[in-house]
């Protein structure tokens, strides 16, 4: 087991063992109980010497001086801004996980001259700190090697504030949602050899331990429903779909839920339409979207969000043997809808138009999210730091895009129109399954809005960012959990309470 740091929070005391972490406003400016650490103040001159000027995310690590009983000090960079958000904070947890590195008992003295500390402030270093430890290095036999996360890291950090007892009911929350993204990740950077449709269900399974009901379909029961789309998909596999289905209750009984779709390929080939052998081993990380919706149900269930949430997953193998669908086979979902399927590689649609369509009939919930490793298009439209955001319902798109700001997992408003549905009109069916060459990512999302009626929808074209992910201050992990931590906090500003 990778050793994830246990974290503490204890009254503000100056410490007298082990390393000390404190904070530098970039003037290199130390609070009362930071200095009081360095009674020698060799800080000031290390800071000189080493050209240390208190900027963000950067850090400055000495030996203590004699006779204090400590191994060493560190200090980090706060960066000019005199007020930090919450993704400040976390991100300056990040960076304080980062500069430690030997075993050590830790002590990080929050502390700031002219900011006020609170509990929120805390629990998101701590969150920050727990993000940046994540390491997915179950399948090393030499832990550690190599990589930032020596295995010898500290295993106990203690937070030093001015109200330890509310930072702890903070973190409690904060950790919720850590525990959440770290589920997304974990999933995404799982082989496909050890996660198939089988073992991500049993994956999802393990919520009811937080008290989220779960419930999966075989393929015999979506046969029943005809969902021949997503079945088609499957069909290639010998590995056989389900399709799952997740509530969390925590508001009263009859409120129209809120409701989350994922895309759960959990390998991608391209069917007999196949994708090329070079960087095909990506296409593990095709149930980013699925991943994402149970992260967020756990973060929802564990920190008992006050919201009735439901959860679904669509999850299939996208492969090719004797039976594999062909280009040119025409699928009926369960809409009734039918579909030319003209290029198998573009599947997800095929998997959410069928999980959609369910989730708004089964539940007719009060708005509907799907988050989706869609198309490679939107990586091409924004690159890796925005996901693809299409939505049917202005103000769902407004609040997505704000969410999207305080947590810093960015969305990008893309256009949805009639011109654009024009492209996958098909002359053999209801409608293809690819566009034309151009607008790639925007035909995808077209093709979804078939299968949503009149509900407020919103989908999330995730390529980009949930995997491959370009490592930040809180994560350094191929999948990144992109949207676990964008969807929480949609959920607690607008639908809650
Ligand atoms: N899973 C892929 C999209 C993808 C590509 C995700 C790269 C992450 C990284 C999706 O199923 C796919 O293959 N899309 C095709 C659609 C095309 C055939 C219309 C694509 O984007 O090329
Ligand atoms: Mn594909
Ligand atoms: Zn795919």
């Amino acid at each position: 087991m990778p050793s994830r740091p246990t974290i503490r929070f204890a009254r503000m005391t100056t410490p007298e063992k082990g390393t000390v972490v404190v904070l530098s406003a970039e003037d290199t400016a130390l609070g009362a109980a930071a200095r009081a650490c360095d009674p020698a103040q060799v800080f000031d001159k290390a800071f000189k010497v080493a050209g240390f000027t208190g900027k963000s995310g950067t850090s400055l690590e000495l030996v203590a001086p004699e006779g204090l009983g400590l191994d060493r000090l560190v200090a980090i960079g706060t960066g000019r801004e005199s007020s930090l958000d919450e993704y400040a904070w976390m991100r300056l947890g990040g960076s304080i996980f980062a500069a430690l590195r030997k075993p050590s008992d830790v002590s990080v003295v929050l502390d700031l001259p002219g900011t006020a500390i609170g509990a929120a402030e805390a629990a998101s270093v701590a969150g920050g700190i727990l993000l940046r430890s994540y390491t997915f290095d179950k399948y090393k036999t030499r832990k550690g090697e190599g990589d930032e996360h020596d295995a010898t890291k500290p295993a106990r950090i203690t937070i030093l504030c001015a109200d330890p007892a509310a930072a702890k009911k903070a973190f409690a929350e904060a950790k919720a949602v850590a525990d959440g993204v770290m589920l997304a990740r974990d999933l995404v950077n799982e082989p496909a050899n050890a996660l198939g449709p089988v073992e991500f269900a049993a994956r999802a399974g393990e919520l009811v331990r937080l008290g989220v009901d779960v419930s999966v379909l075989t393929e015999k029961e979506m046969k029943k429903l005809g969902m021949g789309a997503l079945l088609g998909v499957a069909q290639g596999s010998s590995r056989p779909p389900r399709l799952i289905v997740m509530r969390w209750n925590g508001a009263a009984a009859g409120d129209r839920p809120i409701a989350f779709v994922g895309k759960g390929v959990t390998f991608d080939t391209g069917g007999n339409s196949m994708k090329p052998a070079s960087g095909m081993e990506d296409m593990k990380g095709d149930m980013g979207g699925a991943a994402a919706v149970l992260g967020l149900m756990h973060a929802l269930a564990a920190r008992k969000a006050k919201a009735n949430v439901v959860g679904i997953v669509g999850c299939v193998e996208n492969s090719v043997d004797g039976n594999a669908q062909r280009p040119g086979d025409i699928v009926t979902s369960m809409s009734g809808q039918t579909i030319e399927v003209l290029n198998t590689d573009a599947e997800g649609r095929l998997v959410l138009c069928d999980a959609l369509w369910y989730c708004n009939e089964k539940f007719s919930p009060r708005i509907m999210i799907d988050l989706a490793t869609l198309t490679g298009a939107i990586m091409v439209a924004l690159g890796q730091h925005h996901a693809g955001l299409f939505a049917n319902d202005d103000v769902l798109a407004e609040r997505l895009l704000a969410a999207g700001q305080t947590t810093q997992e960015k969305v990008w408003r893309m256009p949805l129109g009639p011109e654009y549905d024009k492209l996958i009109e098909s002359k053999n069916a209801d409608m293809k399954n690819i566009g034309g060459r151009y607008g790639g990512a925007v035909t995808a999302a077209q093709f979804l809005k078939r299968f949503v009626k009149d509900t407020p929808w919103a989908h999330l074209d995730i390529a980009g960012t949930a995997m491959a992910s370009p490592a930040n201050e809180i994560n350094q992990s191929w999948g990144s959990g992109f949207g676990v931590r964008l969807l929480d906090r949609l959920v607690r500003d607008h639908y809650e309470g």
